[in-house]
């Protein structure tokens, strides 16, 4: 029997390219978005898709019914640090209660097997890099705290329900296939915002912090490419059941603002011109993954995920999408 699995979220930039993994490795996939924040055109054709809110009891329950699904890899979230400080009640409303909806009717389902999207955002500004997964979690953003919470949740259902779960704690997620890349709006990342002065849409990228203790004085980040993060999701798919885990996923290495923009100029010949501007307010000044647990436990290695390799295949979908999706 083919496994099937459930992918939420499977319209947006990452969950799109999990989908198209899964498709080509043989599994089945159902697709559930509400589309708030995706692209009806990002759902590989391979998948069924279904039109719909995690939250929404009787919709899931139906889509349980129709689509017995063997595991779930849940991505759907509302995901913008900002928003989630100036509208907390947001960020648990659908990180924590809808995903607890769905949890509940997955397990009343007979589901033992889910892959949760987290992020690096649940350790707050870490006390040590590169940081390790038993460093202490403290969220500074309803964000980060809503990632945390609902692992916590996987840990109780871990040992009340049986459930196995992996959280998988991304980094910097970044770079495009052939087929998906990165279009959101508005556009705070780093990457899509130097991409887009390469191709015109503004004159300038803002350097947000030039007096951080770092080596040239820009906030250092962990880059990784949005296919090597797919690839984990398979892998924790195929992993014995064991509890609930969580793994970093990023490569250990860290980049500086400037040698994104500078490595940009190289990939694009584009100048690219830079406009020094203050700290963006919650911003730590280094993010950089302790990746060996991933590779222990999932047998993962980032195969992309050098800079030049991420910005050549953002700059190869972002010209051939000037206009994302709506291209
Ligand atoms: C990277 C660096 C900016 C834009 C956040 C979350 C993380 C994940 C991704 C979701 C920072 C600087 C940015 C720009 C700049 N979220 N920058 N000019 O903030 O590290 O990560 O989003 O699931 O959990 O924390 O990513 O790409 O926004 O910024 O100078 O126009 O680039 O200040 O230092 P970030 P980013």
């Amino acid at each position: 029997m083919t496994a099937r699995v459930l992918v939420t979220g499977g319209a947006g930039y990452i969950g799109s390219v999990v989908a198209d993994q899964l498709l080509a490795r043989g599994y089945e996939v159902v697709v559930l978005d509400d589309l708030s924040t995706g692209h009806r055109r990002a759902v590989p054709a391979g998948a069924t898709f279904v039109d719909g809110g995690i939250g929404d009891r009787a919709g899931v329950t139906a889509l349980f019914a129709r689509y017995p699904v063997n595991a779930i890899v849940h991505m759907a979230a509302v995901a913008i640090v900002e928003e989630s400080v100036a509208n907390p009640e947001k960020y648990r409303t659908n990180n924590v209660a809808a995903s607890q909806v769905l949890l509940d009717v997955a397990v009343a389902a007979g589901v033992r097997r889910f892959v949760f999207s987290s992020s690096c955002t649940v350790y707050g500004h870490p006390a040590a890099v590169p940081i390790v997964e038993d460093a202490p979690k403290s969220p500074v953003s309803p964000y980060g705290e809503s990632k945390l919470a609902f692992e916590r949740v996987l840990g109780e259902y871990a040992a009340r329900h049986h459930l196995a779960s992996v959280s998988l704690r991304y980094f910097n997620a970044a770079g495009a296939t052939e087929l998906r890349g990165e279009d959101h709006d508005p556009e705070s990342h780093l990457i899509p915002n130097v991409l887009g002065v390469a191709l015109g849409k503004r004159p300038s990228v803002d350097v947000f912090g030039t007096d951080y203790p770092t080596p040239d004085g820009t906030a250092v980040r962990d880059y990784i490419h949005v296919d090597d993060l797919a690839d984990a999701h398979v892998r924790a798919l195929d992993i014995p059941p064991d509890g609930a885990i969580a793994l970093n996923l990023g490569t250990g290495r860290g980049t500086s603002v400037r040698q994104v923009v500078d490595a940009a100029r190289r990939v694009t010949g584009h100048p690219i011109p830079v406009v020094d501007k203050p700290r963006r307010p919650g911003d730590p000044p280094e993010l950089v993954a302790a990746a060996q647990r991933a590779t222990a436990v999932l047998g993962w290695c980032p195969q992309r995920s050098g800079l030049d390799e991420i910005l050549a295949s953002a700059w190869r979908w972002h010209r051939a999408h000037p206009r994302g999706y709506r291209s």
